[in-house]
């Protein structure tokens, strides 16, 4: 097993959190990281869109930010993701996190990051990757859904799995109201799944991510419940 080597520096672990909108993900993570104790550092907030609103929250959280507008560069991914390093260069950054971050990398990008690059996403991968994975979850009548941090590979939404949190499916739920219960959720496991990282606790066994020590067992969960 490749033990993830966290970063090679002395002190915390330097994060950079990637979003282009709301960034609740990132509010989360922030949040989790001003606890006294907490193994990393969120260094800075980048942006690819400078209307993403997110950024005021991080400035309000005194958190340096960078906006890089991704649309010039058009489809020119290697040029937008030189810009992209160069700005993780100059603040010393030793991981990623994807915070509803909407724009694709490029192959060596990610295979340079490898290990380092966690991303979250509303629904129990390998289910429902891609857009609408609410509507996705719905559609298909699942009864659990839930959020996935995963450590990023080229393929969209997919990688190794670090953590999972699961809610139950509704039969009265709409896309918004299933996304609400699913976020709550995604700001939980965000937070731990980066500690994990960061504290050097992950391992990568080929594709599957485990949990040097073992998991804790915190017991099953069964949709719809029979009645009785
Ligand atoms: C989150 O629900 C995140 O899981 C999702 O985008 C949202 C961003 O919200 N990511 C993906 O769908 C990745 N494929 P936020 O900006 O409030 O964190």
């Amino acid at each position: 097993m490749v033990k993830s080597a966290p970063h090679e520096g002395a002190g915390k672990p330097r994060v950079a959190i990637l979003i282009s909108g709301r960034g609740s993900n990132m509010a989360a993570l922030i949040k989790a990281a001003k606890v006294d104790g907490f193994p990393a550092e969120i260094a800075v907030v980048i942006s690819n869109r400078a209307d993403a609103g997110g950024l005021a929250s991080a400035e309000a959280e005194n958190v340096p930010t960078v906006t890089i507008e991704s649309k010039p560069f058009g489809k020119d991914r290697a040029a937008f993701e030189a810009r992209l390093q160069a700005t993780l260069d100059d603040h010393r950054i030793d991981l990623i996190c994807l915070g509803g971050f909407m724009r694709l990398f490029t192959a060596e990008f990610v295979q340079a990051w490898y290990g380092k690059m966690l991303n979250i996403h509303p629904s129990l991968l390998p289910s429902f990757p891609g857009l609408d994975p609410h509507a996705q979850a719905l559609n298909a009548g699942v009864k659990v859904s839930g959020a996935t941090v995963h450590f990023v590979t080229p393929e969209t939404d997919a990688g190794p799995i670090v953590m999972q949190g699961v809610v139950e499916v509704r039969d009265d739920d709409t896309p918004q109201t299933l996304s609400a219960r699913i976020l709550e959720i995604e700001h939980q496991i965000y937070p731990e799944a980066l500690r994990l990282l960061a504290s050097g606790k992950l391992g990568l066994d080929g594709e599957i991510c485990r949990l040097a020590g073992g998991a804790g067992v915190c017991g099953t969960l069964i949709s719809p419940r029979p009645a009785g």
